[in-house]
């Protein structure tokens, strides 16, 4: 894990090894000060020599020394934390970088492993976590460490024998900030896991919110947002009021120092009748030090044990493999729009249980166009994705133009099979930018045409703006059908061989419905056409009519063949046609 994580430091790795170099300096600086003040009493003691002379030195050159080295202390500081800063924040930005990147290379079946909501929190909040506890890493694991051993040294130094009292005092103190620290890592590994729980629930009700409104569900979302949220509150209340110990224990061990620094030195100086007040001041100062630096390192551990959560969340985007790859040597031709499905079994993933679809032997004329039926998870869907590539059979071939689909440079196959998906999205933008995801360099005359084409010409024309209405996010601004309408425009724009709707006239009225189809027919007569819908209406006029029933191909036929041989559409057709024609939404 901390390989994959470490890449991703790059071009931060010089920063990242000077921060603490600048802070091993300023530390050394820190903890040599005091030594020099030491001096400098020497010297007021010795008398009022303010140039020293001959091999001693005098007032005046212990204060510069000491403003100098304070001086030097403060830019190894100031070193310290811009390069520390910027460590930390450039890690975090590669970090992002990567997983961003990562992802625009899943498959749709890696997709659905992570799930959106999960993969919006790892780029955000857990590369937060991240980014701090680097910061802290970078600055205090040396910091720390660095501070104990040298003040321990000095104290030895300057305290002698005195300073026995930290090799007494050090070892119980670590084990209890241990101990805490044991009890405060699995609380606080629960604690993340539930605020990504509260997350992800707060992202599915925003993203529904029209759905919870027009349902009523308002009280219900809120107490169910209550409970996570409290359940929260009360596992980050145990684990801080845990942590909380650590401060009283310090002072406790600091004060027990002080006591018996202050009752040793007495002692001592009384037996042995020597004054040792400097002694006992600076066993004290040094104590400080000490104890600081063993509290920041037990905080240092808590905000690693925080932070590895989210790096393993991290990691498991930055190491996922994507299950689709370009082959070696990718073909960059389609030939024409045929299809063939040649004993194609699928399921989404390796372990489910059932094929969703199963023994499918399918093949279609270049320029035919071809129809859909079937109810709700008949795996229309499933069937028609196997075309563009979006999932791998999981047994037998689908070709396109003669050949393997596999074999083909993925972005000239989804180019060439244009495919309206059923959940089709518009992004924030204008709406001739949201068209020239078809075509790039498509001209507006070419964008009128496909609108005109898609029958969407009309009502974007209506608008005060045009063509350059604002889409806003998520496409709010424009109704589903007007939707829809714009997302058939789009695929036109590529100029495919073989088009997919998907469903994509169900908001549609049957009247537009028809309009769109006869375009098509007159249009793009050579591009093969294949059409998922409720209706009947919307496929009766194509050459052939599939219909899907769990998984498997129940009948293929004309409209005509198909009522007299296929019992489901028939009955499709009769419930629909039952007091006129039948328009769903
Ligand atoms: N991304 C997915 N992961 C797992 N199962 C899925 C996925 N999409 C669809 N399914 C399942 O596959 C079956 C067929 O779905 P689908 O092809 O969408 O049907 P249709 O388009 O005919 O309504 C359903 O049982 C559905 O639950
Ligand atoms: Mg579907």
């Amino acid at each position: 894990m901390l390989k994959t994580l470490a890449k991703c430091i790059r071009e931060y790795k010089l920063a990242s090894i000077l921060s603490p170099l600048f802070v091993i300096l300023e530390v050394v600086l820190e903890c040599m000060i005091p030594f020099v003040i030491i001096y400098l009493g020497n010297a007021i003691q010795d008398g009022l020599n303010l140039w020293g002379t001959g091999g001693t030195l005098g007032i005046g050159q212990y204060a510069i020394i000491l403003l100098a080295m304070s001086f030097l202390s403060l830019a190894c500081g100031a070193l310290a934390g811009v390069f520390c800063a910027k460590a930390s924040t450039g890690f975090a930005k590669n970090l992002r970088k990567d997983m961003y990147y990562k992802i625009q290379d899943f498959s749709f079946e890696n997709i659905d492993k992570f799930s959106t909501s999960s993969l919006v929190t790892r780029m955000t909040t857990d590369v937060n976590n991240v980014q701090f506890s680097y910061m802290m890493i970078v600055r205090m694991a040396f910091r720390c460490p660095v501070m104990l051993i040298f003040s321990v040294v000095m104290a030895f130094v300057i305290g002698g024998s005195l300073a026995w009292i930290f090799i007494v005092v050090i070892p119980p103190l670590t084990f209890v900030l241990l101990f805490i620290m044991r009890k405060a890592m699995p609380m606080f590994r629960r604690v993340f896991k539930k605020y990504d729980a509260l997350n992800e629930s707060i992202q599915e009700n925003v993203k529904g919110i029209r759905v919870v409104k027009s349902y009523v569900r308002e009280d219900y979302e809120k107490k169910k947002f209550n409970t996570a949220s409290e359940n929260l509150c009360a596992d980050f209340t145990r684990a801080e009021r845990l942590l909380a110990w650590n401060n009283p224990i310090m002072n406790f061990f600091f004060y027990g120092v002080l006591s018996s620094a202050l009752f040793i030195g007495c002692y001592l100086g009384i037996k042995t009748g020597t004054d040792i007040t400097w002694e006992i001041s600076q066993i004290i100062v040094y104590g400080m030090q000490v104890l600081m630096s063993l509290m920041m390192l037990s905080m240092v551990f808590v905000m690693i044990t925080m932070s590895m959560e989210s790096a393993r969340r991290i990691c498991e985007v930055l190491t996922e493999e994507s299950t689709l790859h370009n082959p070696e040597n990718p073909v960059y031709d389609v030939a024409d729009g045929s299809v063939d499905f040649d004993g194609v079994s699928f399921k989404y993933s390796a372990n489910a249980e059932k094929n969703v679809l199963e023994d499918i032997d399918l093949h279609i004329r270049s320029g035919e166009t071809i129809g859909i039926i079937g109810g709700t998870g008949s795996s229309k869907t499933s069937l028609v994705n196997l075309i563009s590539r979006l999932y791998d059979v999981s047994e037998g071939s689908v070709r396109v133009g003669g050949k393997d689909v596999r074999e083909y440079d993925l972005s000239t196959l989804r180019n060439q099979v244009a495919v309206v998906l059923q959940k089709n999205v518009l992004f924030s933008g204008t709406i001739k930018e949201n068209l020239r995801w078809g075509n790039k360099d498509a001209t507006d005359e070419e964008l009128i045409d496909a609108c005109k084409l898609a029958q969407a010409d009309e009502f974007v024309s209506s608008f005060p703006k045009g063509y350059d209405t604002y889409i806003e996010q998520g496409g709010t601004n424009v109704s589903g059908g007007q939707k829809q309408r714009l997302c058939i425009a789009r695929a036109l724009l590529k100029k495919p061989k073989i088009l997919i709707l998907d469903d994509s006239t169900s908001a549609v009225d049957t009247k537009t419905d028809a309009l769109i189809r006869k375009g098509l027919r007159d249009y793009i007569p050579a591009t093969t056409k294949i059409i998922i819908a409720q209706r009947i209406s919307s496929v009766e006029d194509a050459d052939r009519i599939i219909v899907m029933e769990s998984g498997k191909i129940n009948g293929i036929g004309t409209h005509k063949e198909l009522l007299k041989s296929n019992t489901i559409y028939a009955e499709v057709y009769n419930s629909q046609n039952k007091g006129g024609k039948n328009d769903e939404e």
